[in-house]
């Protein structure tokens, strides 16, 4: 089944709104943001440089990259018009940041003119992620940094029983919201076949245990599967009132593993 995340703005201007709220909200995760600002640690930001965020969705993460960058610029590039407009809208305070509609297989930018290139959860989402690798290597300057981060889809656990229908929602929105729910094992390879040197590779656990993180599957998820007429409209309502039940009473567990990765273009 075709992830819709490969086309955001062909799934309706409902699920644009949505993707921008799922978006924002696991951004402003702490652990998101410890994640983030421990790999931009990883990059040099020289004076005037520029950095970009191939498929910047709602732009949370160019926004930081940004804050880093001084008087350098941070362009936020996404190949969805809907997702670029809203990133501008929660942008448009930042003096040194832009964002613009580009396909992360075809960027303006010239060979060997940008110092930083970061993809946050994005390759889990494309079908070829060897394109995406090969155009970062080009714009790249020599010596300059290439970061992704992605989520281990593959281990996204929110049960806490066999059988338990809130891990329903988890292994339906992998299976339908994801194109490649084991990137991250194969991430090594492909950045050094792209021509990179791997400096890092870690994993950090995103533990959700509270707020709204989780209803990305079960919100999201569930709605879909109303939609497609696998669930009634009442069964989403409960599967979100149990989401909301553990969290309230603080027995929700969501785990999933996030990978960090930082190459250098040689030269
Ligand atoms: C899960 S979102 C991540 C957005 C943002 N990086 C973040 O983490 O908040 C995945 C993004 O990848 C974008 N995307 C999908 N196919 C792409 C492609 N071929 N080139 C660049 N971006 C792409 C989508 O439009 C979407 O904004």
């Amino acid at each position: 089944m075709s992830d819709p995340f490969q086309d955001v703005d062909a799934a309706g201007a409902d699920f644009v709104a949505n993707v921008v709220k799922v978006l924002e909200t696991r951004a402003a995760e702490p652990v998101m943001v410890e994640i983030v600002e421990a790999y931009l640690d990883h990059a040099d930001f020289p004076e005037g440089g520029l950095h970009i965020e191939i498929g910047a969705g709602s732009g949370a993460v160019t926004r930081r990259i940004a804050a880093r960058a001084g008087n350098g610029q941070a362009i936020g590039t996404d190949p969805s018009e809907g997702l670029i407009a809203a990133a501008a809208e929660l942008g448009r305070d930042i003096a040194n940041l832009s964002f613009e509609t580009a396909d992360g297989t075809a960027l303006r930018f010239d060979d060997a003119s940008v110092d930083t290139v970061v993809m946050h959860t994005v390759l889990s989402h494309v079908t070829a992620p060897e394109a995406l690798l090969a155009e970062a290597f080009r714009v790249l300057k020599p010596g300059g940094k290439l970061i992704i981060c992605d989520a281990d889809f593959e281990k996204t656990s929110i049960g806490i029983a066999a059988g338990d229908p809130m891990q329903a929602c988890a292994i339906y929105f992998v299976e339908n919201f994801v194109t490649d729910k084991y990137l991250v094992g194969k991430l090594r390879a492909l950045v050094r076949a792209a021509g990179l040197a791997v400096e890092h590779f870690g994993i950090t656990p995103r533990v959700i245990t509270e707020g709204a993180g989780a209803m990305s599957w079960v919100g999201i998820g569930g709605a879909d599967m109303v939609a497609k007429g696998l669930i009634s409209a009442d069964l989403h309502k409960a599967l979100i009132a149990e989401h909301d039940r553990r969290m309230a009473e603080g027995s929700f567990y969501g785990f999933q593993p996030f990978a960090t990765l930082v190459a250098q273009k040689p030269g």
